[in-house]
Order: C-alpha cells, then sequence, then structure tokens
C-alpha cells in the first residue's frame, strides 16, 4: 500500500511543472513559444534567467523531494526510491495538471540523483557542460549526459536498481528530446547563446 502511495505521489510531484506554474503567475504558456519545451531552458529562451531560475528550482526541487519520501518512508524496499524518481520523471514528462504536456525530464531527474547518487549529479552536469561547450546544444548535451550514467553506473558497480534505473531513464531522455534530434539532422536546432539569453 506505502508503495503505491509513494508512486503516486511521486508522479503527482512531478506533475507540478515549474515553467507552467511560474507561467500562470505571469500569464504565459511556455509551450506555445521557443521550443515549445515546460523545461528550464525554453524558460531561459524565452522568459529570461529569473523566470528560468524559479522553473529549475521547482523542478530540481520536487525530484528531489519524491525520491526523499520514498527514501524515508519506503519501508527500506530497495527498488522504490528509483521507481519514484521515474515516476517524478513521468509526472514532469505527462503532468496530470497541465494536460499531459510537460518537459523532457532532466531537472527533474538531477533533483532525484542528488538524493540518491549524488555523486553521478557532478558526472552528469560535467558532460553537460563539456558537450556544451564543444556544441553549442542544449538538447544533445542532455542526452549525452544522461548516457554517460549508464557506463557509470556498470564502472561503480552498486545495486541493480540503479543500473536498471539509469539504463530506462538514458533511453527515455533520448525518446523526450527526439524533436531535438530531429531538428539536429535538420540543421534547425537554435545553439545555445550564452551572452544573448543570461542578460534578459
Ligand atoms: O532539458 C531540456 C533541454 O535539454 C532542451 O530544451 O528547449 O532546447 O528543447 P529545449
Amino acid at each position: 500500500m506505502i508503495v503505491a502511495v509513494l508512486i503516486l505521489l511521486a508522479y503527482l510531484l512531478g506533475s507540478l511543472s515549474g515553467s507552467l506554474l511560474l507561467g500562470k503567475l505571469r500569464g504565459v504558456d511556455i509551450r506555445t513559444q521557443g521550443s515549445g519545451n515546460a523545461g528550464g531552458t525554453n524558460a531561459l529562451r524565452t522568459q529570461g534567467w529569473r523566470f528560468a531560475l524559479g522553473t529549475v528550482l521547482v523542478d530540481v526541487g520536487k525530484g528531489a523531494l519524491a525520491a526523499w519520501l520514498a527514501l524515508r518512508f519506503g519501508a527500506g524496499v530497495a527498488w522504490l526510491p528509483y521507481a519514484a524518481a521515474a515516476a517524478a520523471v513521468l509526472g514532469h514528462v505527462y503532468p496530470v495538471f497541465h494536460g499531459f504536456r510537460g518537459g523532457k525530464g532532466a531537472g527533474t531527474l538531477v533533483g532525484a540523483l542528488l538524493v540518491l547518487w549524488p555523486i553521478a549529479v557532478a558526472v552528469l552536469i560535467g558532460a553537460w557542460l563539456l558537450v556544451l561547450a564543444a556544441t553549442g546544444f542544449v538538447g544533445l548535451s542532455t542526452i549525452i549526459a544522461g548516457a554517460t550514467l549508464v557506463p557509470l553506473a556498470l564502472a561503480t558497480g552498486g545495486a541493480p536498481e540503479r543500473l536498471a534505473f539509469v539504463v530506462v531513464l538514458a533511453l527515455f531522455l533520448v525518446f523526450t528530446h527526439r524533436g531535438n534530434l530531429a531538428r539536429l539532422r535538420a540543421g534547425t536546432e537554435p545553439r545555445f547563446e550564452r551572452a544573448r539569453l543570461l542578460r534578459r
């Protein structure tokens, strides 16, 4: 019973989209602007850094909270925190409170990993920054950073639940970024323009 409650709660927490809730206060829906994604990058692209920071804090925070609740109240069920983390990411991508059209899940995944496997967040962010600096493409950086979790989990051993979690989530990030991949192939994916975007 508690397992089902914690997974449902994680999904509902994930469904609280930072950009869409902040957008309600501002009277904008960023799904109609920029890349159309309800996430931190598109918040920065279309609304400026303060809005983006608020978005990231909510999206990372809810992932961390969902994982923490499952760890704290999950009666030691080893796979439950990973299942709750996955449910939170699923909620972010398909939010029940926002017509099942949300973001791509990266921020929420980072929040969950901060609780479940903090060292992986350092690797993830390091890989993300490297690819971003080399290519300028945020979506591609997110896909590759997510993929680095798989060799990291294989190299460090640890619980099989963790390996299963990162394999599923790395693949899911490719799926949620399929539009970015299509734009990359078509040559229409915009590059991150730090100077212009952070000034707003
Ligand atoms: O996490 C989303 C990011 O990787 C890409 O965002 O708006 O460029 O599709 P966007």
